[in-house]
């Protein structure tokens, strides 16, 4: 079966690639390669055996995506990454990220309407929540205006694909609204390559860790929290993965209930900064240079997901402890800092 992968290259589409080859799925990969590299292509051939087919093109071009659907109509199932995701960049340039992740997205589920029964898989994002009420959060906890144009982005998408589905009979979707991803595959031939001065906490980690930052703000100790400092729901990137797997799968099975579903996917543990440091520290077995600063604007205090709706309906469970995730980042980024 054939799955179109876009944005294949990147920290998640990568590690969702081999999950789809290991299973036998055919992958085609769509990236243009703006933060991501071909370089991947060698890590997911050395854990899959298999190089997948690679369309190097901007998804902005509607001419290149309209031949690309002429070329290729025996497609089952198109998973969604390629968006930009930098919440500060996008409060900057609004506009690429419109562009970027809305218009994209229309283009896709534009060509994806002409075939027949198309699984369309969305990239969401916690971020649609901001900060909830209630903890832990529910598929049912309500969407808050998001502040930057990324969340909004991601909130706009979702409606998009719902829209889309009421009229539709020829697209079945669904929504995954992912928490924190970290860590890397255990082989360690692919992980997160971020651009720059990283800006999620783990690629932070990891750098100081190796002496490539001198010290870690951790932003905020002030937080209504145990230890002060913000909470999260860290989830493995192979866990997440396979969570695409597993919710492709549900509709290429016809299990859906209805023609648009959204899931909740992280590991269901809030944990906090200082929790995620000295896990850490305990694994490397060394002490990691980090003083509090202020509270980073725009942070939320605590987010962690209550993932039944995932367990229940898809069968899906995470897996991976925090521990196996730092262990696998940490491996990672030993092993591309050496490359
Ligand atoms: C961020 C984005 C979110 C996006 C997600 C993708 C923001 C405000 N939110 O989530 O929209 O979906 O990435 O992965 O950018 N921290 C430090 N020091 C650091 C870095 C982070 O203390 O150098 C803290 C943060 O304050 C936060 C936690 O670590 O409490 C996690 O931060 P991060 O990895 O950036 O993720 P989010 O902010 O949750």
């Amino acid at each position: 079966m054939k799955i179109v992968v876009t944005g294949g290259l990147g920290y998640i589409g990568s590690h969702t690639v081999v999950e789809l080859q290991l299973l036998g799925y055919e992958v085609i990969i769509i990236d243009n390669c703006s933060n991501s590299s071909t370089e991947v292509l060698k890590g997911i051939t050395a854990i899959t055996g298999v190089t997948p087919h690679f369309e190097e093109f901007d998804l902005r071009d509607l001419a290149k995506i309209q031949d690309f659907f002429k070329r290729h109509t025996d497609i089952a199932g198109l998973i969604h990454f390629a968006a930009s995701k930098a919440v500060s960049e996008s409060v900057e340039d609004p506009l690429l990220y419109y562009e970027n992740n809305v218009t994209t997205l229309i283009y896709v589920l534009k060509e994806l309407q002409k075939l027949k029964n198309a699984a369309f898989i969305f990239s969401s994002s916690c971020t649609v929540y901001g900060q909830a009420e209630n903890l832990p959060i529910t598929e049912n906890t309500p969407i808050k205006s998001s502040k930057s144009p990324y969340g909004k982005t991601k909130q706009i998408g979702e409606e998009i694909i719902k829209d889309t589905c009421k009229i539709s009979n020829a697209i079945n979707a669904i929504s995954l609204r992912y928490f924190n991803p970290i860590g890397a595959h255990p082989s360690a031939e692919i992980g997160e390559l971020p651009l720059g001065v990283p800006v999620n906490l783990v690629p932070f980690i990891t750098q100081t860790a190796l002496g490539l930052r001198e010290e870690l703000a951790v932003f905020g100790d002030d937080y209504p929290t145990k230890d002060g400092t913000a909470i999260r729901d860290y989830i493995h990137v192979v866990d997440l993965a396979k969570a695409h797997i597993i919710a492709l799968e549900h509709l290429l099975n016809n299990k859906n209930k209805s023609n648009y579903e959204v899931f909740n996917i992280g590991s269901g543990t809030g944990t906090s900064v200082l929790q995620v440091i000295k896990t850490f520290e305990k694994i490397t077995n060394r002490p990691l240079n980090y003083k509090i600063v202020a509270r980073r604007k725009g942070d939320i205090t605590t987010a962690y997901a209550d993932t039944s709706k995932a367990n229940i309906t898809l069968g899906w469970t995470a897996e991976s402890s925090l521990e196996e995730a730092l262990e696998n980042a940490w491996k990672w980024e030993q092993k591309i800092r050496k490359a």
